[in-house]
């Protein structure tokens, strides 16, 4: 499928509109993800928390759920916002691997628009993806 164009000021203004809906009552750690999938749509979502703390869900493995539960599921760029700039957590990179590719694109920003910009093969050197699966020794 032809990739589509990474506008990257969207993709980072629409993560950071998503961490206005974070639900983040504990930690007030509020976080706004967008993903955008080869199709060229757009999904967002901000983290969700729980009173069983364990619970919580990270906003960019949320976004990345609405993709897939929508058909969409290989990821271009990933945007996520937070007050302080703050990295994916290695759960959220091992997710972005099983749909994305070591090229995929991560926007790390903060509300200023102020980002810097990622290859996923990056953030998770000598990742395990599928491919491991089926690899013969
Ligand atoms: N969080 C995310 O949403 N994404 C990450 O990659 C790191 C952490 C959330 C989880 C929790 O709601 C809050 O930030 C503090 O850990």
């Amino acid at each position: 499928m032809k990739q589509p164009a990474i506008d990257r000021e969207q993709l980072i203004n629409l993560a950071t509109q998503a961490r206005e809906v974070a639900y983040a009552p504990y930690s007030g750690y509020r976080v706004g993800a967008a993903v955008l999938t080869e199709d060229g749509r757009i999904f967002t979502a901000g983290n969700v928390e729980n009173a069983v703390y364990p619970l919580t869900i990270c906003a960019e493995r949320v976004a990345i759920a609405k993709a897939v539960s929508e058909g969409a599921t290989r990821i271009r760029a990933v945007a996520v916002v937070t007050a302080n700039g703050g990295a994916p957590c290695g759960s959220c990179r091992q997710v972005m691997r099983e749909f994305g590719e070591g090229n995929t694109l991560v926007f790390i920003a903060q509300p200023d628009g102020a980002y810097r910009e990622r290859t996923l093969d990056a953030l998770l050197p000598e990742s395990f993806s599928v491919a491991d699966l089926t690899r013969e020794s």
